[in-house]
């Protein structure tokens, strides 16, 4: 059997984790044919147990729609380990998940699915002998949240155990909700069936090291938070761009779109990391609270026709890293008549002390120039007395950059004296990067969520009100874009840095998007 661990023989779970090893489990995966159970969820598992983390029982049964035989499901998963695995193949560890990992089939409205579903998990209790935590992780189209959460409700399998207390949990994928009214709808669903503390809402991006770093870098350094406010920072840029255009999701991504797939989620938790106040410790409800509030200080953005706080903006044909690439209107699975965007920008105002009259520009987008995602704080200039000439001012403002992926890193961007008998400046960069301190191979951030959900560990996700703050937020801006139509969509060449549009959100108050790179 896998055997539990330590958190001393695994040093990367040190710092902001309180492990303390997961009880025996059966994780039973919903949509267990789909691409992130391949790609993600089962690679993750395996890694886990390779580092010798997956609790002494465990058992992993795929729910799918999709008849397929246990031995055929598992072969699926030997391809997926093959092609997706952050470490190769160990065939010793990997014999050990596979052995405990069967399908089972059915319908997500069928109640008889989730009836013989619970027996079965009954059967691996009884042969083992003791009871088990049962994680039911979503993973299906957002349509069939409901179904599956009033299902795991009625067949009784949401209860705690009577004896040992084990409870249940759920995992539930994004999209959580298309606007603020169906997230409200979904969190009750799920609130009807289970306790807050049981619900589980993934946001990947929190599970990345360089994410979690954030908040070791704010507060576990004294040089940088007494200078994180209005009285120093001028603003901040957050990018997350992405070279990749839709693939093959032409057809979910069309009814969804920059906002709601990148915006809403992944871009909001680093704007509440950036800005949060520090929590009075690091347990998940006070981290929690605090991103909760800063989400709540944002101004409702200002909408109007060609103008106000937002811009969005879809790609047009283009060369990415060189290569011709198509427009979005051409790829496979959207419509002819599609407003869908796959960029978005805003300019958001914090309206509490600390940020008060501090713009955090946001942006994202599919077919950009490159990949990449980081947080530029960018500082004020010092005062202009000794570097300039005439009406020229010679130093750069410092910018902090927080490159969250790919070259994961910081880097300080100051002033330096260029060598020789002149007093001229020019601006420098102080890098850290974690590859070449830590090395490269860091956990996958599925690897980091799948452990904490299993060991009961809520920090790295969603709470309820978070995910309503998030979509209180945004939701005005997707009925004025849905009003809108084509009016006010811009275009932008695949394989640039978006629409020229998005500069005046900067230039109106007298900033710069940041190069990024
Ligand atoms: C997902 C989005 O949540 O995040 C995708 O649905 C996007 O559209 C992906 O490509 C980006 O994740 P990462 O980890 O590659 O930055």
């Amino acid at each position: 059997m896998i055997q539990e661990s330590s958190e001393d023989r695994h040093p990367f779970l040190k710092g902001l984790s309180k492990h303390r090893g997961a009880p025996p489990t059966v994780v039973v995966i919903f949509g267990a044919s789909g691409d992130l159970t391949a790609r993600k969820l089962v690679p993750a598992i395996f890694n886990l147990g390779i580092d010798n983390l997956l609790p002494g029982e465990f058992h992993l049964i795929g729910y799918g729609r999709k008849p397929i035989e246990d031995e055929a499901f598992r072969e699926m998963m030997d391809a997926a380990i093959e092609e997706f695995s952050r470490r190769p193949l160990n065939k010793e560890i990997w014999e050990r998940v596979r052995q405990n990992m069967t399908y089972h089939a059915g319908g997500y409205d069928e109640a008889e699915a989730f009836a013989s579903l619970a027996a079965r998990i009954n059967k691996i209790e009884a042969d083992l002998g003791r009871d088990m935590q049962r994680m039911f992780y979503i993973s299906t189209p957002p349509s069939v949240f409901e179904p599956i959460i009033k299902n795991i409700g009625s067949s009784g399998m949401a209860q705690a155990h009577v004896h040992t207390k084990l409870a249940s949990k759920v995992v539930v994928e994004k999209p959580f909700g298309h606007d603020l009214e169906s997230a409200r709808d979904l969190n009750k669903a799920i609130n009807g069936v289970f306790e807050e503390p049981q619900v589980y809402r993934i946001d990947h991006y929190l599970g990345k090291e360089t994410v979690q770093d954030l908040l070791v870098q704010r507060f576990g350094n004294s040089i940088f938070e007494p200078l994180w406010n209005r009285e120093y920072i001028d603003c901040v840029q957050i990018t997350v761009a992405e070279s990749l255009g839709v693939g093959s999701r032409g057809g979910y991504y069309d009814s969804s779109g920059a906002l709601r797939d990148m915006i809403q989620n992944h871009t909001m938790q680093l704007v509440a990391l950036t800005a949060m106040e520090p929590p009075v410790s690091l347990d998940p409800e006070s981290i929690r609270d605090e991103k909760v509030k800063v989400i709540r200080a944002i101004q409702p953005l200002e909408l109007k026709a060609g103008g106000g706080d937002v811009v969005r903006a879809r790609y047009t044909n283009g060369l990415v890293k060189g290569e011709p690439v198509k427009g979005y209107l051409e790829e496979s699975g959207i419509p002819k008549d599609s407003t869908t965007e796959t960029y978005a920008a805003m300019r958001l105002a914090i309206n509490n002390w600390r940020w008060q009259g501090v713009p955090f520009y946001i942006r994202s987008g599919k077919r950009m120039a490159r990949r990449a995602s980081e947080i530029a704080i960018q500082f004020k200039r010092p005062p202009g007395i000794l570097f300039s000439e005439g009406d020229k001012f010679n130093v750069a403002a410092n910018t902090m950059v927080i490159s969250i992926q790919p070259d994961e890193g910081v880097t300080i961007v100051m002033n330096s004296k260029i060598p020789g008998l002149e007093t001229r400046t020019q601006p420098v960069k102080m890098h850290f990067r974690y590859s070449t301190t830590f090395g490269s191979n860091t956990p996958e951030a599925y690897e980091r969520l799948i452990l904490d959900a299993m060991v009961g560990d809520s920090t790295l996700f969603i709470r309820g009100d978070e995910t309503e703050a998030s979509w209180k937020l945004v939701t005005p801006v997707l009925k004025h874009w849905e009003a809108c139509g084509e009016h006010g969509l811009q275009d932008y060449a695949a394989g640039s840095w978006g629409p020229l549009a998005s500069e005046r959100l900067l230039w109106e108050r007298r900033h710069q998007w940041r190069r990024s790179g």
